[in-house]
């Protein structure tokens, strides 16, 4: 079959990518060497493939990379600025939020897109949030505290 070539932004930077048929955006996305996006369902039930495509949090693993062409993607390697953690990836750090840490990039990026609309919640809004996500290690405490943590960081940047 003919390969599929796009061109889109990915982490402020543009990229051609060449497809296999099929490929998903997170085959993509491990194909090109970012490997920070995990899969772990593989069937959108977990969110731990979350990134942000055009400013809206999606799951990599059901949609194809095709689908991406001339797309805006932000993935979790590219909040990180100037070798400066973001805010969320510091609270993160902070409250002790991840444990083998599998589920932590899917965490980082839905609480980075819920943050964007909710820059002050309450424990009930991020729990909402967060609730598409699924964590085998943590019991949710620490991940809704380094939500609420991150709030306020990002308050005092
Ligand atoms: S790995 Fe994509 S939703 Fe679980
Ligand atoms: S920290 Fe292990 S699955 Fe969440």
């Amino acid at each position: 079959m003919p390969e599929l070539e796009i061109v889109l932004t990915v982490n402020g930077r543009a990229v051609r990518w060449h497809l296999e048929p099929g490929e998903t955006l997170l085959e993509a996305l491990h194909a090109h060497h970012l490997k920070g996006t995990k899969l772990i369902c593989g069937t959108g039930d977990c969110c731990g493939c979350g990134v942000m495509l055009n400013g809206n949090s999606i799951n990599a693993c059901c949609m194809l990379a095709a689908q991406a062409e001339d797309g805006d993607l932000l993935t979790v390697e590219g909040l990180a600025q100037n070798g400066k953690l973001h805010p969320i990836q510091e609270a993160f750090a902070q409250e002790g939020a991840a444990q083998c840490g599998y589920c932590t990039p899917g965490f980082i990026m839905r609480a980075y897109a819920f943050l964007q609309e909710h820059p002050h919640p309450d424990e009930a809004e991020v729990r909402a949030a967060l609730a598409g996500n699924i964590c085998r290690c943590t019991g949710y405490v620490k991940p809704v505290a380094a939500v609420l943590r991150a709030a306020e960081l990002m308050q005092e940047q």
